[in-house]
């Protein structure tokens, strides 16, 4: 371990489709109102990808900014994550299609999945290849198109999520920006989350289609109760990992996915509510590019500035969870 690397953040960046989809929206689509969805998520509104705009097509937006944000040229990266639960295809890897949109032509590509936690695990992973000396730069996406797996006719899910992306290009420096992380899984929980068919278990069919197999089922209630518990876990864990302690952390993000969980959060870490950032009122639960943008915008919004120790943590569909602690040094 002694001869690791240090690696830090050196850019971000994000973007998210034009199109805005309101709560007054909704309330024409589904038995809902702003009220309800307001009150019981924190959502007002959330961005919405054109038909022709595929997850690639956001990743590489957001990529871009990171790279220029970073001042890195498309063909120094070494390696692309891409972190997503609604992939352009089941193969070729979305990292693949993102490689050869922005040219990063000396890039090697692949996809992690690990539902709304997959940019805290892919910036673990992404950490562990500077940390090793096995590359120099790599390039982290979450990205986004949910809303194409969204039952539109299903009011417990369509009113939650909304698409866009969040990047971060990484390099080794010479202080250490990655202090520390935590991963979590628990398969036991695996049926709280899901879209059920298209791929090996239940292959698209007419049966899959008619019984609307190909779109977001969520045991909502049962998941809001684990999210806090695995959020505050790993948060602490990660914290402890590099001799830190909640009253050092200057900013947490974390995932965007209902205020009343973020709020809760907030109460069991005893964080004070202005180092909390949240941005889900405009863009809803990006999945996994939800911790990615919000970095993006509080870095840009100045509510992260240099040397302030940031905590990005996040839980998902697996169950996953995982937390990691940032020195930013940009
Ligand atoms: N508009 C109006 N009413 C709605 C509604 C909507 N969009 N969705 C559900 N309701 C109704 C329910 O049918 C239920 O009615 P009933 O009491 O007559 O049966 C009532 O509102 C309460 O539903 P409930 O599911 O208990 O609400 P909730 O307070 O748990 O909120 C979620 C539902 C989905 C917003 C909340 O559970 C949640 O955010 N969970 C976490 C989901 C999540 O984070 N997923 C992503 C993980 S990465």
């Amino acid at each position: 371990m002694t001869n690791m690397q240090n690696v830090k953040i050196i850019g971000t960046g994000s973007y998210v489709p034009k199109k805005v989809l309101t709560n007054e929206d909704l309330e024409k689509m589904v038995d809902t109102n702003h009220e309800w969805i307001i009150t019981r998520t924190g959502i007002a509104e959330r961005r919405i990808a054109e038909d022709n705009e595929a997850t690639s097509d956001v990743a590489a937006k957001a990529a871009l900014k990171a790279l220029k944000d970073s001042n890195t040229k498309p063909g120094e990266i070494d390696l692309i994550i891409v972190t997503t639960n609604s992939q352009d295809m089941i193969f070729p890897a979305t990292a693949c299609l993102v490689q050869k949109k922005i040219k990063a032509v000396n890039a090697a590509t692949f996809d992690l999945q690990a539902g709304c936690t997959g940019a805290v695990y892919a910036l673990i992973t992404a950490w562990q290849f500077i940390a090793t000396g096995f590359y120099d730069n790599v390039l982290v996406i979450g990205a986004e198109t949910l809303s194409k797996f969204v039952d539109w006719t299903d009011r417990n899910t369509c009113i939650l999520f909304g698409d866009g992306a969040g990047a971060a290009v990484l390099k080794a420096g010479q202080e250490k920006g990655i202090l520390s992380g935590c991963l979590a899984g628990d398969g036991s929980y695996d049926d709280l989350i899901m879209i059920p068919a298209g791929l090996s278990k239940y292959p698209a069919s007419h049966e899959t289609v008619e019984r609307k197999m190909h779109y977001v089922k969520m045991k909502g209630n049962e998941v809001f109760k684990l999210a806090v518990k695995h959020m505050k876990r790993t948060t602490v864990k990660t914290l402890g990992k590099c001799n830190l302690s909640v009253e050092d952390v200057d900013c947490i993000i974390p995932h965007q996915a209902n205020i009343r969980i973020i709020s809760a959060l907030t109460r069991v870490l005893k964080i004070k509510k202005d180092k909390v950032f949240v941005n889900l009122n405009k863009l809803g639960n990006t999945s996994a590019a939800s911790v990615m943008i919000a970095l993006d915008e509080a870095v840009k919004e100045g509510k992260i500035k240099n040397g302030d120790i940031v905590v990005l943590t996040a839980f998902g569909a697996g169950l996953t969870s995982g937390s990691i602690v940032l020195k930013w040094l940009k």
